[in-house]
């Protein structure tokens, strides 16, 4: 159980902050909102305060003796502001302490989340986007609103996320930012590649493996939970794309290649990425033909065997195509054998590949695949090893993040 802060600021959006206390509080957290002044015009304080079992002041004057405005926010493990509204961003980038919010953000030493949600001209406005800018740089995370309908006619960007997004990645700013907070990848270009790749054989067969593309998910969500502009290109990942990821569905080795190179380099128009993290279990070889029919037993068709050419080694091209600065990082299953052990095999798969970082797991006696735990060890290629204890994805994520993020530029 945590304690979740609800900052509430002025805006339509704020109804569905009530929404917000109820997922937070279903997840057994517990729950203080402190709405604005003008939140309450829009939702009255006995809704939060029916909804969180805490009383609702807005100023500084309730409770002095308690010197809530003090208090709230020491205590607090984390903050959510939804919706924050251009006003409310203003005022904190400024560090305003004019209400009991305001002064809440000021002494919280916890991650801070920010949901804005107001009109597309405010949002766009070079003054909210120097807010944003500033409150980022001090390590807050603020989620770009969403697109979609606003109130009135009107269109465009400035919705709030819908408050189960937000409680999904306040569960994860929870589990896997480090407590001292930290937007610690904000402005950070991100590329994970996850699942497995399928080799077509024939139009209803294929050559797959068993990756079920979690560690390679929870790596693009914990980044965007840490700030990062994030693309998942995910080969055959049945989850949907974790809140603020963008996700590139492909299916065989050659459609990753194509997906992970184009975004690794900016092909769509965007810087290239500070880092590509080669998740996703590549098949090595693919069917020589793919058959246009398909294959029938008793048949012409039917096949003696299934001859197999090598597919290009995706994580090697990156290497030597990488742009100056790109972190490049694979991922290696591993079992020992009468040669070696799991970690010499590394070392030379490491050298063999020539990234900068690679994940090891052991994959010795059915761990890992298809499991919710994990644990791997992290070798760089300037010798040092990190081992990131069992854990679940999103722990050995963050653990991965956290020996990326002081080797980018
Ligand atoms: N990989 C890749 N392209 C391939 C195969 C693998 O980019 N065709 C990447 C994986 O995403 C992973 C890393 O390479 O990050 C290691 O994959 P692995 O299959 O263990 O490497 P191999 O070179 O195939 O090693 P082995 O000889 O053990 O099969």
């Amino acid at each position: 159980m945590s304690r979740i802060v609800l900052g509430v600021a002025g805006g339509v959006a704020a109804y569905k902050a009530a929404l917000l206390v109820r997922a937070f509080t279903e997840s057994g957290h517990e729950v203080r909102v402190v709405p604005t002044q003008a939140a309450l015009h829009f939702v009255g304080a006995a809704t939060f305060e029916a909804l969180s079992g805490h009383p609702v002041t807005t100023d500084v004057w309730s409770d002095v003796d308690e010197v809530a405005h003090v208090r709230i926010g020491q205590t607090a493990d984390l903050v959510v502001v939804a919706p924050a509204t251009a006003d409310l961003l203003a005022r904190a980038a400024a560090g305003r302490a004019d209400d009991l919010l305001t002064a809440t953000l000021l002494t919280a030493h916890c991650p801070v989340l920010f949901a804005p949600a107001m009109h597309t001209e405010m949002w766009r406005h070079p003054a909210t986007q120097d807010n944003v800018a500033t409150l980022r740089r001090r390590g807050a995370l603020v989620l770009p609103p969403a697109v979609g309908r606003l109130t009135g006619p009107d269109s465009g960007p400035g919705r709030l996320p819908e408050p189960g997004d937000i409680a999904a990645l306040a569960s994860v700013v929870l589990a896997a930012c480090p407590a001292a907070l930290t937007a610690d990848l904000a402005g950070r270009r991100v590329v994970v590649s996850a699942g497995g790749t399928r080799e077509p054989l024939d139009p209803v067969r294929y050559l797959g493996n068993r990756s079920s593309g979690r560690q390679g998910w929870a790596l693009a969500r914990v980044a965007a939970a840490r700030g990062a502009e994030v693309v998942l290109v995910a080969a055959n990942v049945e989850q949907p794309a974790p809140f603020g990821v963008r996700m590139v569905p492909v299916g065989s080795a050659e459609e990753l290649r194509t997906a992970v190179l184009a975004e690794a380099s900016g092909g769509r128009g965007e810087d290239a990425a500070d880092v590509v993290v080669m998740a996703a279990a590549v098949a090595d070889f693919r069917p020589a033909a793919v058959a246009a029919t398909k294959l029938k037993k008793d048949s012409a068709t039917e096949p003696a065997a299934v001859p197999l050419v090598r597919n290009p080694d995706v994580l090697a091209e990156l290497v030597t195509k990488r742009p100056p600065g790109q972190l490049v990082v694979g991922f290696a299953a591993e079992t020992g054998d009468d040669d070696a052990d799991v970690l010499t095999h590394a070392r030379a798969k490491l050298a063999r590949k020539g990234c900068d970082l690679l994940v090891v797991n052991d994959v010795s006696q059915g761990r890992v695949f298809g499991r919710a735990d994990n644990a791997a060890v992290v070798l760089a290629a300037d010798g040092s090893a990190t081992e990131l204890p069992e854990g679940s994805k999103d722990a050995v994520a963050a653990g991965i993040w956290d020996v990326v993020r002081p080797r980018l530029g």
